[in-house]
């Protein structure tokens, strides 16, 4: 059975005080959900993560951050180590986002040396793959997804590779409004399954979490988390509310799988 898993990603958004007050606003929805079937991971800006682990503390919701650098330590000037953010309290970190690859050049080798260095230090990666409009509109989609799954997991083993959750994140969906159907979503995923499967096999293939962003909100969180290959969302915009989150993530345990 795959928990499903519910992330913000805040991106750049939130000072100290107001990710603060977000945590805290999300601590008390849900609350008021008492048992949580699902799992909540929120992932704020570097500079609020030490604090939202604070507010959090051992309420079940998870952190993780936006982006991490292999490296263990060094002259890096700018970039933060794994161990650092196990240090402020992470679980989790993403790893690939398409924000990444299109401003900041990560290219499917750079994501691959951080989702190898966040699983040696036992942090669990969350790798970002998915289209442009360009690449659906051509026909692409699958090539591309086979090239982000496969390079992105490069030297990677059946063992490890459990602790991965994939984000499938068409790009042309993410802060557009325009939400892949439910039927786009699960087709695309489905493949990333199967090919998970050619990769190694079955029996991981279906132990691993594969997740669905891109516009996600409480109007369509219930229809794309009941796809049977979508294992939950990063949801972006709609997580920097505690009432649309917390209501995403309500709509997300509703469904019984
Ligand atoms: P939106 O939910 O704002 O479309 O962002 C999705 C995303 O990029 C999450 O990582």
């Amino acid at each position: 059975m795959r928990k499903t898993i519910i992330a913000g990603n805040w991106k750049m958004y939130k000072t100290i005080k107001e990710a603060i007050e977000l945590a805290n606003g999300l601590k008390r929805e849900l609350f008021k959900l008492k048992e949580l079937s699902v799992e909540v991971v929120l992932c704020p800006p570097f500079t609020a993560l030490a604090e939202v682990s604070e507010v959090i503390g051992d309420s079940g919701i998870q952190l993780g951050a936006q982006d991490v650098y292999w490296e263990k330590e060094g002259a890096f000037t700018g970039e933060v180590s794994c161990s650092m953010l196990l240090d402020a309290g992470c679980k989790y970190v993403i790893v690939g986002h398409s924000e990444r690859r299109q401003y900041f050049h990560e290219t499917n080798e750079t994501v691959n040396k951080k989702v190898k260095a966040a699983l040696a230090c036992g942090l669990l990666p969350i790798m970002c793959v998915g289209e442009t409009l360009a690449e659906r509109e051509k026909g692409l989609t699958f090539k591309v997804l086979d090239d982000h799954v496969q390079n992105g997991l490069k030297d990677i083993g059946a063992d490890d590779v459990t602790s991965v959750v994939i984000a499938y994140e068409p790009v042309w969906a993410i802060g557009t409004g325009k939400t892949a159907t439910k039927e786009q979503a699960e087709d695309a995923q489905k493949y990333i399954r199967d090919l998970l499967a050619k990769m190694y096999n079955r029996e991981t293939a279906d132990e691993l979490r594969i997740q669905y962003g891109g516009s996600v909100k409480p109007e369509n969180a219930f229809d794309l988390v009941a796809q049977p290959d979508i294992d939950g969302a990063l949801v972006g915009g709609a997580s920097l509310r505690a009432d649309s989150f917390s209501e995403i993530i309500r709509k997300a345990s509703e469904v019984v799988k």
